[in-house]
């Protein structure tokens, strides 16, 4: 007897084989001398259909009890459907339960659900279709990332969650700290210290770390958990997120711009292709329009243009924006949203930005006001890449460390990047959350991290 998952009975049918099967009830339907069960293991998006004869000897006693939630064991032969909706169904001549779920009191029932609902049940939601299916697509690519940067030989860098420095200089920082008793020479009075001896905090991004690694590896990536504390209850900010950091030596901004539209293009190719069925479920009831919106993503090259003629642009517009627009504010995600969906109606690169509204970092233009950033912004989603050229240059990142009074002790290993064997080098940040809203077209972020973390909110 083969022990299989439904993925694979549903995709090989071993029609007229024993198997088992073992997985959730998703629902049962009794006709007059037989059930139906559907049956889903968490292995794909479609359920294993399960015909429950009353001739089963448990029949009145387990078969005709179980209810949306029930954990059960189904065995018996495979056979072609001569219904509709699926192909195979499995004849079950034995059906066990492992676990109960009251109907009374089981939160998920067959009806379609809101996702505020779901996000207090954060413990039960991934048992519906639609947060099984983002479970997967997440998973599928995380992998896609792995693959993407292996492939072209970059280094996995893990970059370190406690960090004591503040990479984008924002100060949106969690502390973190912990009580230490130490006893200095031979002195009877312990000295309550902080764990680190100075302050640190949860990382805001890897990038900083995975410098000191380009400086030596050449390419390397980071991909890991990133934390702000910035009070923003919005639909595309979480307080913990995920961020995929490549970092590359002996690369320029151009060079950045390439290497991130190829990634984008790449996972966008790799969920169509390899997540068809959860994503045909979005594609379903999410967005109609999901898939021309992504192929459209993959077709053409994307757009770049300055960050002064982006205020050209929305100047010359005769919009009337809530937030005016002037040559050295930051966009505001109306004005990026005109720009990307309005204006060229694809993803767009924005460069080159006002010094005074970028971190330390990054490398200060020929003109002296401007510095060698990028963000590409996504249609109906916003910013999904932050990204630079580095300042590679000693004497100039110590006169922007400078103007923005930065403390140099705490960044002299930094600095010390530049004093030996500096090298231009350039990379980016996209968000893994707002990349998963994109190809899922969910309109909140906190349905596609499981356990989302927000302003006033952190379940378990
Ligand atoms: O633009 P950001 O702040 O860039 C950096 O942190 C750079 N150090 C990255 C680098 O160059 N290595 O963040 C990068 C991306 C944003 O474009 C956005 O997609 C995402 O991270 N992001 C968030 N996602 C969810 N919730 C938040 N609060 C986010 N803040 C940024
Ligand atoms: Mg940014």
């Amino acid at each position: 007897m083969q022990n299989k998952r439904i993925k694979n009975i549903l995709a090989t049918e071993p029609l007229k084989q024993k198997i088992e099967v073992r997985g959730w009830l998703r629902t049962r339907r009794d006709a007059r001398d037989f059930s139906f069960l559907e049956i889903n293991d968490g292995s794909c998006l479609a359920n294993l259909q399960v015909i429950a004869s009353s001739a089963l000897g448990n029949y009145k006693d387990i078969v005709l009890k179980l209810h949306t939630g029930c954990s059960v064991l189904v065995a018996g032969e495979l056979r072609e459907s001569p219904a509709k909706g699926q192909t195979v169904e499995l004849h079950a001549d034995k059906i066990e339960v492992y676990g109960w779920a009251d109907p009374e009191s089981y939160p998920l029932q067959k009806k379609r659900h809101s996702f505020e609902f779901l996000r207090n049940i954060a413990h039960l939601r991934p048992r519906t279709n639609s947060l099984g299916a983002i479970a997967r697509i997440r998973s599928s690519l995380s992998y896609a990332v792995h693959q993407f940067f292996q492939d072209q030989g970059f280094i996995l860098v893990h970059t370190p969650i406690i960090t004591t420095i503040d990479c984008e200089g924002a100060g949106e920082m969690f502390r973190v700290t912990a009580p230490l008793h130490i006893r200095k020479d031979n002195s009877q009075e312990p000295i309550d210290s902080d764990f680190f001896g100075k302050p640190a905090n949860l990382t805001v991004s890897g990038q900083l770390q995975a410098e000191v690694y380009a400086m030596a590896m050449g390419n390397v990536y980071t991909f890991g958990p990133t934390f702000r504390a910035e009070n923003s209850n919005t639909s595309r900010h979480l307080a913990e997120f995920w961020m995929v950091e490549p970092e590359m030596a002996f690369c320029d901004l151009t060079e950045n711009m390439a290497l991130a539209e190829s990634f984008l293009k790449y996972l966008v190719h790799h969920v169509l292709e390899k997540d068809a069925q959860d994503m045909s479920l979005f594609a379903n009831f999410i967005d109609k329009k999901l898939f021309a919106k992504l192929e459209k993503v993959i077709e053409k090259p994307f757009t770049r243009i300055t960050y002064t003629e982006a205020v050209d642009i929305l100047q010359k517009s005769n919009k009337n924006f809530e937030f005016p627009v002037r040559w050295g504010t930051d966009l505001q995600a109306e004005h990026e949203r005109y720009i990307c969906e309005n204006v060229f109606d694809q993803p767009v690169f924005i460069t080159d930005y006002p010094k005074d509204i970028k971190p330390f970092y990054m490398r200060v233009n020929a003109d002296g006001k401007t510095v060698a950033a990028m963000d590409l912004l996504l249609p109906g989603l916003g910013e999904i890449i932050g990204g630079s050229q580095r300042e590679e240059r000693y004497d100039v990142l110590v006169a922007r460390m400078q103007e923005l009074r930065l403390n140099f002790e705490e960044y002299r290993w930094y600095l010390d990047l530049r004093a030996f064997g500096t090298a231009p080098h350039s990379g980016f940040g996209l968000g893994f959350e707002r990349f998963l809203q994109f190809v899922t077209a969910m309109n909140n972020i906190r349905e596609v991290i499981p356990f989302p973390r927000t302003p006033g909110s952190a379940l378990y």
